[in-house]
């Protein structure tokens, strides 16, 4: 059971509860929180249509100085603005088709309540004490932040420099945990995943954590919830927000709670892996509550390669695009496009190819064709005839498809979970073409092949519903089929005998036409550049972070480089030269402007000069002395 005791206890209770983070309320719904509630979304929707008893919880995180600000920014007061905002991300899922269970706000008595109530737990238990704090604090971030955490003196996900601050705090006793936290990662693998976040935290955890400030004076914050023993201070916001996800349940007694804690999955993005990895484990610790299950970190979408920001202009509109091509060609892509805890760059135009590649051709297409010969050769009704050689691959496939689907699902592999699916359906297109129906005289045969094809579009349409709940109900109206489930899709030929196909079907996905003609091969090149060719090139000395194995590929290796302050990613084929390890810490040369591009599945911000290779020894360049990293070279 230690292997994966999540897992298995799922297993036997059936009972599963997975959250997004709760969204602060002083930016508007974007596309990041898009991401991660697409993703608890489609987590949600798969165990429910699995049989399990289900709890999908999101929310908006109400309080605290950035908060407070941007209502101040707005002319408004405090809870007006917060009730706005709140409505407007209530307003977004439904505009997704987030099928959240609950949908708690900070704002709120039931949540204040418990916040309270487990305060004065720790407080008791002697875990909370009061103390002078001096430090740099990141509004942006709401937490103090080390000295090792800021490049170039600046935050590094805000770019500012943190205020410095003294002043009169509540701490937590949080380093009295860091052992017992090890230890609990150490024996948990899927404690934290993917791998790579779980690294990182076991490497926070090699050193001090110090104590956690859980308090502000209410002299400068008073857009909060209230100590109970001292209503001079108001409690910090992340010891209040991590909260809501039992104060959601009903905590400490409500009959939710004892349902579904700790059967949790959080799902977050890398921002917030400390707070969630870090204080909310020891949190509950001290208030002696079993912790969560796993938690489920995302990684980043960016626009054209870099962070999406306001400054840089190139921040992306999911509800434009929702409106544009509807909400389940935007959660398909989302979900399909990039692997789950890598950065993953969208765009309109590959929302456009994946939807009319995946969706209007592959799917859609097939969907139509053998409807339409359903129709006209057996009159839309379907006789149920026993499988020859010839559907041996399909039934095979059709068969095993749910627990392969379920398998990546478990291991959050959406994307691949997805692709498995269309690989069917690019299997049932290839079978079509090769029984060509439109030949086939004899009626048993004819039955045969078209029950053959609609009994797999039916488990598609199971199989793909959490990820496109709306068009896969439209499906399988296309179908004559009702609800299904994931229990009615693991054999083959489900379908009734005699099933008979509605006369009338919306066609599912219409091709997006760009009304752009392709474009035209590059012309070949003169044999020399001028200086303005070359000064197009970006090069830039990176230095190297970390080195992880390609997860699809055994030649390639996913580099993550710092670049004067900014992360990038690139992939490069160098296993067959280097160990990982080696390359750690190196100064390397980075074309820093090369349009971003996947290798397989993982996207590549870049290329590493390197020279040599093709079958001799490769070796990347250098730079010859100590330079910093980002240093352009020209
Ligand atoms: N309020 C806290 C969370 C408290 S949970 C107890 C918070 N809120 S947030 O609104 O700033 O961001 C929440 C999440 O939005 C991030 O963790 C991340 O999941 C998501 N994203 C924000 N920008 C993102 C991208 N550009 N890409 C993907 N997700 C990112 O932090």
């Amino acid at each position: 059971m230690d292997a994966e005791p999540g897992r298995v206890v799922y297993a036997m209770a059936k009972t599963f509860y997975v959250t997004t983070p709760i969204y602060y309320v002083n930016a508007e719904p974007h596309i990041g929180h898009a991401y991660t509630t697409i993703n608890a979304d489609f987590l949600a929707r798969w165990k429910r249509l699995d049989g399990y008893d289900t709890f999908f919880l999101t929310g908006t995180d109400e309080h605290g100085e950035k908060i407070a600000q941007a209502a101040a920014k707005a002319g408004k007061e405090p809870q007006k603005f917060v009730d706005e905002v709140s409505a407007k991300f209530k307003r977004a899922w439904q505009t997704l088709h987030i099928s959240y269970d609950d949908f708690i706000r900070t704002t709120e008595p039931r949540h204040k309540r418990v916040v309270q109530l487990y305060l004065q737990e720790i407080y008791d238990r002697g875990d909370i004490y009061y103390g002078e704090y001096e430090g740099l604090y990141c509004v942006g971030c709401e937490r103090f932040l080390t000295e090792k955490e800021l490049v170039d003196g600046k935050c590094p996900d805000h770019g500012i420099e943190p205020e410095p601050r003294r002043e009169g705090n509540y701490f937590f006793k949080m380093e009295k945990y860091r052992a017992w936290l090890r230890d609990h990662i150490n024996k948990h693998p899927g404690f934290i995943r993917p791998e790579r976040y779980r690294n990182e935290v076991l490497s926070i955890l090699s050193e001090p954590i110090g104590d956690l400030s859980i308090s502000r004076p209410k002299s400068r914050v008073t857009w909060g919830i209230e100590l109970p023993w001292d209503p001079e201070h108001v409690t910090y916001v992340w010891f209040d927000a991590l909260l809501n996800y039992v104060s959601a349940l009903g905590y400490p007694d409500g009959e939710k709670y004892k349902k579904y804690w700790p059967a949790a999955q959080h799902m977050i993005g890398k921002d917030i892996l400390k707070t969630h990895a870090v204080f909310w484990p020891t949190m509950l610790k001290a208030g002696d509550v079993e912790i969560y299950k796993h938690l489920n970190v995302g990684g980043h979408l960016l626009a054209d390669g870099r962070k999406m920001s306001k400054s840089l202009g190139n921040v992306i509109n999911p509800f434009e695009w929702s409106e544009k091509y509807g909400p389940d060609a935007v959660r398909y892509y989302l979900l399909k496009e990039t692997p789950y805890g890598l950065d993953g760059v969208v765009s309109e135009k590959g929302l456009i190819e994946r939807y009319n590649a995946d969706l209007a051709n592959d799917l859609g297409n097939l969907l139509q064709r053998v409807r339409t010969m359903v129709s006209k050769y057996l009159g839309g009704k379907l006789q149920k005839r026993e499988p020859g050689p010839a559907e041996e691959e399909v039934v095979r496939t059709s068969s095993s498809l749910a627990a392969r689907v379920r398998e990546f699902v478990d291991d959050l592999k959406f994307n691949q979970a997805l692709e498995e699916v269309l690989q069917f359906v690019r299997l049932l297109n290839r079978y079509v073409n090769e029984r060509a129906p439109w030949k086939i005289k004899d009626e048993d045969e004819l039955n045969r092949v078209l029950y053959t094809v609609i009994d797999g579009l039916r488990t598609v349409a199971v199989l793909l519903e959490p990820a496109m709940p709306v068009k896969m109900a439209e499906l399988r109206a296309a179908l004559g089929l009702g609800e299904l489930s994931v229990a009615d899709v693991t054999e083959w030929g489900g379908l009734p005998d005699g099933h008979r196909l509605p006369e009338e079907a919306p066609i599912l996905f219409p091709k997006i036409e760009t009304g752009k003609e392709r474009s035209q091969p590059e012309k070949a090149q003169a044999g020399t550049i001028s200086y303005d060719d070359f000064a197009k090139l970006d090069l830039r000395v990176a230095e190297v972070k970390s080195v992880e194995k390609h997860p699809n590929a055994d030649r390639l290796l996913v580099i993550r480089l710092d670049v004067g302050g900014e992360e990038r990613t690139v992939v490069g084929g160098l296993a067959a030269h280097y160990k990982p390890e080696e390359l750690v810490g190196k100064k390397v040369v980075l074309l820093a402007n090369l349009k971003p591009r996947k290798l397989r599945g993982v996207v590549s911000q870049g290329m590493l000069l390197a020279a040599g290779g093709e079958g001799g020894t490769l070796a990347l360049l250098t730079p010859e002395r100590e330079v910093e990293p980002g240093s352009k070279i020209s």
